[in-house]
């Protein structure tokens, strides 16, 4: 039995009394400062009646987390104490911060343990997120409500004349659709997937001013994608993606948003004082294949997909428009900040990824990137410090998926060689590929060479990412005449299972001088030495699994090994 809220459509603009109770959504507290602590931990909510649904949340939430307030260029520590009673992870999605700071899946914080990050923080203001990332376990842990949102504010965007006061015209609106089972308890591989949330509260509400209002909308859905709307087809304006506010607002009276993706908005709710509208999804103008239109037929050994929220227009959030603030912002700016996108000739590289799956009826996965599932022991590419380059995305399957990259924000040149739509202009971290699709985008590699801790780059709909449709790449420094070559070529390692020293031969050459480090499950290096003999003692190390990287006559090896 899958638990279905029913949704009622509404298409005027109608009076604030409502047929069914409301609930004002939480604007959650905000930290900031040089110093913060999440306290991610094992919790429940009564969303239903009966069994209340077991969650994980930081700090004073139940679900969800506190708002993360951050100035570009301020210091940052972040301790992170894990008390959910498994292994996570914690990333800062969409952040430019070095690998070992970036809470990928590499960076695990077992239960009982602390996790502290420290970066500076570099990126433009725009709405971030966090979420947990431990390799198969993302969807359960991100669905159950391990989430919340960082804001970055700049000196370019406080001259603006843009509403920024939180929680009074500049709200986070973090959107999940979520199917929970029968017994009450949120399913990560929910397909059918009918309970909207808005920041974690069921049949939501929200009072704004009768003036101009900010949304940051946030997708944190596992799968679904959203067509975002206003009752009436009502325009508001875009300003700002991912990663940086565009150009110029774009008007429109649509913003399609993907798992992962942002927008912000401005709403114009002048003169509106006691009327209400709805946020809504217009997901009947989503083509079938994208996650969110008309259910697919069925293919061969799928299961079926027909959450009522499929290709309907539905209500997502009501919006009471209530009396307007002194000071209220009631003009929307006609310009906002300035960009200079990499040029396509200043690009070093292009790398084709395909989007696969074993056969073309797949529609539920897994998925693959070029026709290998992820792996935690391979690295897929080695990345020149500062390379510019363009991803070349082509979605070979039924089904679409929002592509999401790590470490990196980046420009969208086109989609089957046409420009994306001008609100998704601006700077991103995840570009959606429908099927059949070419979507090219263009990204430098700035600032965090490291050769062992590596980025992510996968697809957003949680349950691919974790059925392996990831991939991993190191940023390499820019050392004149250092180059890249797999372990495999060159040298031997042996043996692997071993228990005491680690034999290295570098071709016929048994006595070169070598560099070495040794990096734990942590990301943590454990042992390095500069060498000049045939082996190295690595008796002292815990059982386990290790990266070992070897830098030999400007050459680099990087393998893993097991210390029984
Ligand atoms: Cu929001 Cu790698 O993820
Ligand atoms: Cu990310
Ligand atoms: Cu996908």
């Amino acid at each position: 039995m899958i638990r279905r809220i029913v949704l009622s459509a509404a298409l005027g603009i109608c009076a604030f009394s409502s047929t069914y109770a409301q609930n004002a959504i939480p604007i959650p507290d905000t930290l900031t400062g040089n110093a913060i602590t999440l306290n991610m931990h094992r919790d429940s909510v009564q969303f239903f009646p009966g069994a209340k649904s077991q969650t994980y949340s930081f700090n004073q939430y139940h679900y969800l987390g506190p708002t993360l307030i951050l100035n570009k260029n301020q210091p940052l520590s972040i301790t992170v104490n894990n008390t959910i009673g498994d292994t996570t992870t914690i990333h800062w999605h969409g952040m430019h911060v070095s690998a070992i700071n970036d809470g990928g899946p590499h960076t695990m914080i077992k239960d009982g343990d602390t996790w502290n990050p420290q970066f500076t923080v570099l990126n433009h203001a725009a709405m971030f997120w966090y979420h947990p990332h431990f390799h198969g376990k993302t969807a359960k842990q991100a669905i159950k409500g391990a989430a919340g949102v960082i804001i970055v504010r700049d000196n370019e965007e406080a001259t603006l004349a843009l509403p920024r006061k939180y929680g009074v015209d500049d709200y986070p609106i973090i959107v999940q659709s979520v199917q929970f089972d029968a017994q009450n308890q949120a399913m990560p591989l929910g397909m059918q997937d009918s309970t909207l949330l808005v920041n974690g509260t069921i049949n939501p509400m929200l009072a704004i001013p009768a003036q101009v209002v900010r949304l940051r909308l946030l997708n944190a859905s596992g799968e679904r994608s959203f067509n975002f709307g206003f009752t009436g087809n009502k325009q508001f304006s875009v300003i700002g993606s991912d990663g940086a506010l565009l150009t110029a607002p774009v008007t429109t009276t649509r913003v399609r948003v993907a798992p992962g993706e942002r927008y912000e908005i401005l709403l114009d709710v002048s003169g509106m004082n006691g009327q209400s509208i709805y946020l809504m999804s217009y997901a009947s103008e989503i083509p079938m294949g994208t996650q969110g239109g008309p259910t697919m037929p069925m293919g061969m050994g799928n299961p079926p997909m027909d959450s009522p929220l499929n290709g309907v227009d539905f209500n997502i959030l009501q919006l009471n428009v209530v009396p307007a603030t002194t000071g209220a912002i009631t003009t929307i700016p006609t310009t906002l900040v300035a960009h200079t996108p990499w040029q396509e000739q200043q690009a070093n590289i292009t790398r084709p990824i395909r989007f696969t799956a074993a056969n073309m009826m797949v529609m539920d996965g897994p998925f693959f990137f070029n026709d290998s599932t992820f792996n935690m022991m391979r690295i897929d590419y080695q990345i020149p410090q500062d390379n510019i380059e363009i991803w070349s995305l082509t979605n070979q399957t039924m089904v679409a998926h929002p592509f999401h990259i790590h470490d990196v924000q980046f420009y969208v040149l086109d989609r089957d060689g046409n420009p994306p739509p001008a609100y998704e202009r601006g700077l991103k971290d995840v570009v959606m590929v429908a099927p059949n699709q070419t979507v090219r985008f263009i990204t430098k590699f700035e600032d965090f060479a490291d050769t062992i801790v590596p980025f992510m780059f996968h697809c957003h709909i949680l349950m691919h990412e974790d059925a392996g449709m990831m991939g991993q790449f190191v940023i390499v420094p820019k050392v004149t005449g250092l180059t890249v070559t797999p372990i495999t070529s060159g040298i031997k390692i042996y043996p692997n299972p071993t228990n005491n020293n680690l034999t290295v031969r570098f071709g016929d050459n048994p006595a070169a001088t070598f560099n070495y480090r040794i990096v734990n499950a942590m990301g943590q290096t454990v042992q390095s030495a500069t060498l000049q003999q045939s082996y190295i003692d690595v008796a002292s190390l815990p059982a386990g699994f290790y990266q070992l990287v070897i830098e030999q006559d400007h050459k680099l090896y990087v393998s893993k090994f097991l210390k029984q």
